[in-house]
């Protein structure tokens, strides 16, 4: 089987190397890629948000399964797009994808089916939001609607800062037409957690629990980015705290897509913060959280290929999902800069004393090859150590280790990824 991966973080890294151990998957082409997928699968030079493109490729190479990773796609319309003529894809249609690409419509939807979430107001008016935020005080939470890659959400301690983010938003437009209506919400302290789910319209199957750390400098200080570092599972999810989130969270959501007619057929991500044992929606993704997947992918044992068709074709009540007793950790490795503007072409070393293990693998994320073979840095989020322990404790120290044999000039970690884990222990 020809199968097509779109995208080219770390998350789509994972999903090759994944697809790569299926007896099924024969040829596997990436769109765009980055120099590590290029090891594993055929990049092609197709842009991950052009659709057409992508359909025309799929046409012409006659692919059996496009994957899709990153959310523009999927809020472009690329499943409604291959659906219409008859291609098989793994993603969420478009008006699924409103869940993530409107934070406004999300909030809407959680209030209507009774969803537990913080409590919040929108504004598509900078003066009423200001004013807003005066009249609530701080801390408060203030979100760009639309999508900004991750970085449109503040957590503001004081009203100034909360004003300045509003300015940020609305006023400078740093994420675009994004930010032409905001939400400031309820700050929440807890402990977060991602949970994912695949859904294929009927059955609901949740995947490993995972706790992304969303801040570039470790303790959770400085500003949000795409995610600096994840484990699987998460112990904060304990059996019978994933037995509320199904409860209280997921069949409110499969009872509110059915009222609303959508057909969502794919990953739905929910963004948690567990309150006093209590879990409360952040925010919803509609497809693998980054760097999530890389440690999910890791301890997953199941047959990445067989999974996915089985969702993109509503059968995953044939699904048993199998994982592998193990902690799984992920560390990534950002450019200097990030998550603001941030160096780029800087040569990485190191990368080849990993092969052949399995317990450690490293997922790239925004690197290039240059004219001498060598792996550069390109993107902000450069690579995603990942490895394997019997515990939090030894996956963490082996992604350590890994690490130090790592180097680009400006290369910036956090050094507290599991720690959360470990002193819950
Ligand atoms: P989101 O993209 O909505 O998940 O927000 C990004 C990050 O901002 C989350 O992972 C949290 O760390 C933080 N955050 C978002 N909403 C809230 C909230 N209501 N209370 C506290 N922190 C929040
Ligand atoms: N790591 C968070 C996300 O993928 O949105």
């Amino acid at each position: 089987m020809k199968v097509l991966v779109v995208g080219s973080g770390g998350r789509e890294h994972a999903f090759v190397w994944k697809l790569s151990q299926s007896s099924r998957v024969t040829k596997i082409f990436c769109a765009p890629g980055n120099a590590g997928i290029a090891r594993l699968a055929k990049c092609i030079d197709i842009k991950a948000d052009d659709v057409d493109s992508l359909l025309n490729f799929a046409k012409y190479e006659g692919i059996d399964l496009t994957v899709v990773g990153p959310e523009a796609p999927l809020t472009k319309g690329i499943t409604d797009a291959f659906i219409k003529e008859g291609r098989m894809i793994f993603g969420v249609n478009a008006s699924a994808s409103r869940l993530e690409g409107s934070k406004v419509y999300a909030k809407e939807f959680m209030l209507k089916y009774g969803i537990p979430t913080a409590e919040y107001k929108s504004f598509t008016s900078y003066h009423q939001a200001e004013e807003y935020i005066r009249l609530k005080g701080s801390p408060a939470v203030i979100k760009a609607d639309g999508l900004a890659a991750g970085k449109g959400v503040f957590v503001a301690e004081t009203a100034e800062e909360a004003i300045n983010a509003l300015n940020v938003i609305m006023k400078d437009k740093a994420f675009g037409d994004a930010g032409d209506k905001v939400i400031i919400e309820q700050c929440l302290k807890g402990e977060e957690a991602s949970f994912m789910v695949l859904i294929d319209g009927e059955t609901i199957l949740p995947l490993a629990s995972s706790q992304d750390h969303k801040r570039i400098f470790d303790n959770d200080e400085g500003p949000n980015t795409g995610g600096m570092g994840a484990y699987s599972p998460a112990p904060v999810v304990t059996k019978e705290l994933e037995e509320e989130i199904m409860a209280s969270i997921m069949d409110p959501i499969m009872k509110g897509l059915a009222r609303e007619e959508i057909k969502f057929r794919g990953v739905l991500y929910a963004g948690l913060m567990i309150c006093d044992g209590k879990p409360y929606v952040l925010e919803f993704n509609c497809r693998f959280g980054d760097p999530e997947a890389q440690p999910i992918l890791m301890r997953l044992e199941s047959d990445l290929y067989d999974v996915m068709k089985a969702t993109a074709e509503g059968r995953l009540d044939q699904v048993n999902l199998r994982w592998k007793d193990a902690t799984s950790i992920c560390v990534v490795l950002s450019s200097e800069g990030y998550p603001g503007e941030y160096a780029k072409g800087r040569v990485i070393t190191g990368l080849d004393s990993f092969k052949g293990r399995d317990d450690v693998f490293v997922f790239h994320a925004g690197t290039a090859a240059n004219d001498n073979g060598e792996f550069i840095t390109t993107g902000g989020r450069v690579l995603g150590v990942t490895a394997l322990g019997s515990d939090i404790k030894t996956a963490k120290e082996n992604a350590y280790k890994a690490i130090e044999k790592i180097h680009f000039e400006g290369m910036h970690y956090r050094k507290d990824i599991g720690d959360r884990a470990i002193n819950r222990e």
